[in-house]
């Protein structure tokens, strides 16, 4: 089991480990035991992971001891709005949870967004740990303490910075992964090699087939390496005021994509389209070598990621979508560009022009 710890500024908020191996379960349920953060503990779920791993999840905790209760609520980013909060929050209450008490969020990115905006909230904020269950949330959204919910206007427009005691990553979950869950995960992995590590990008050009093929010692090494680089910025910039701006390279042309397809565009292929275009500006702007650009390309490709644009978009909207979203922000267009892979950089000072040649030269 590697184990990774996460040093935040003592005025704020308190250091934590993440840990990372193969069926970890009774091992966190060891360390749960010694760490009394808790008398009791209510992991909350998805009603589909619930069904997958819910059962053993709950025994195995429960033979180490310790008081597990379940709350479950239906699957996917629609459940992710102030109506969950409430039933969760209800159910809480009903069970007599207090300070006492705290929360598990066993599951993908939106049980762990909504069980961390509950936790900072609920009795003015109760502990709460996260174990990722999906790629995507094991090697982002668990780490960095960052939770919330979406409003109709938008999403994650409510939240909190509110850090868990720990991070369990225990790469067995990711056995029943469906394949296009695992790419949303996978673009996030390449865009850490993009943005920080040579290494890490040099290990998935040469071994993609394995990785695309779930070798799990292999996925180890990969999450492993993509948690010390989220760490390592989480460290300098835990609230998101600077260089954490770093890890939205891809994100600003592939959020702009995927609310132009009315979210049918899955969000890993959206940013693997975001980061073909961001390396494109980067070469026309004369930053990045015109091969780097290639090998980002190839390797999105080997990853089974899209490198194209759907015709079906428009590209007026695609940009329309860009430039609203900073509006609302109060920001000026920020992109996240690179001067070779693993020197990324952000810069306000791309032509719209040559963001509009690049998205429709990405459609043909
Ligand atoms: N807080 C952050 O820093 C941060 C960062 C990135 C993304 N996010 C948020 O994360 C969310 C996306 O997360 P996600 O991609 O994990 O989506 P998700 O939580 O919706 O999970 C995707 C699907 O996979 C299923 N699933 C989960 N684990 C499984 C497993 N082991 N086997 C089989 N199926 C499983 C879920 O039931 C769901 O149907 C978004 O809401 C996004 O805003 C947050």
């Amino acid at each position: 089991m590697n184990r990774i710890k996460l040093h935040l500024d003592k005025k704020t908020s308190s250091s934590y480990e993440i840990y990372i191996g193969k069926a970890i379960m009774d091992r966190m349920g060891l360390i749960l035991n010694k760490q009394k953060w808790a008398g009791r503990y209510i992991c909350i779920t998805d009603s589909h992971v619930l069904a997958l791993h819910g059962e053993r999840v709950q025994q195995t905790l429960r033979e180490k001891g310790l008081k597990i209760d379940m709350i479950d609520f239906p699957p996917g980013e629609a459940s992710k709005d102030i109506k969950t909060c409430l039933h969760i929050c209800d159910q809480l209450m009903a069970m007599g949870a207090d300070r006492q008490s705290a929360l598990i969020a066993l599951g993908g990115g939106v049980v762990g967004d909504i069980t961390g905006f509950v936790a900072s909230i609920y009795m003015r904020g109760i502990p709460y740990i996260q174990v990722p269950t999906t790629l995507l949330a094991q090697v982002d959204s668990s780490i960095g303490g960052k939770t919330g919910i979406d409003l109709p206007t938008g999403k994650n427009l409510l939240g909190t910075f509110y850090q868990p005691k720990g991070v369990f990553i225990d790469l067995a979950f990711l056995q029943t992964l469906e394949p296009q869950e695992l790419k949303n995960g996978l673009a996030e992995v390449v865009k850490y090699g993009i943005i920080d590590d040579p290494g890490l990008f040099g290990i998935l050009e040469t071994r993609a087939q394995e990785i695309t093929n779930q070798d799990m010692d292999l996925l180890q090494e990969i999450v492993a390496r993509s948690c010390r680089i989220k760490k390592g910025v989480v460290e300098i910039d835990e609230q998101e005021k600077g260089m954490r701006r770093i890890l939205n390279f891809g994100h600003t042309i592939g959020h702009a994509i995927e609310t132009e397809s009315g979210y049918t565009i899955p969000h890993g292929d959206a940013v693997s389209m975001g980061m073909v275009a961001a390396s494109i500006l980067s070469e026309r702007m004369h930053y990045l070598a015109a091969e780097e650009c290639e090998r980002i390309t190839a390797l999105i490709r080997a990853i089974k990621l899209p490198d194209r644009i759907p015709q079906s978009l428009s590209p007026e909207g695609i940009f329309g979508n860009m430039k609203g979203d900073k509006k609302k922000a109060g920001d000026t267009l920020n992109f996240v560009l690179l001067k070779k892979i693993g020197i990324p950089f952000v810069t306000d000072g791309v032509p719209e022009q040559l963001i509009r040649k690049t998205i429709g030269g990405l459609m043909t």
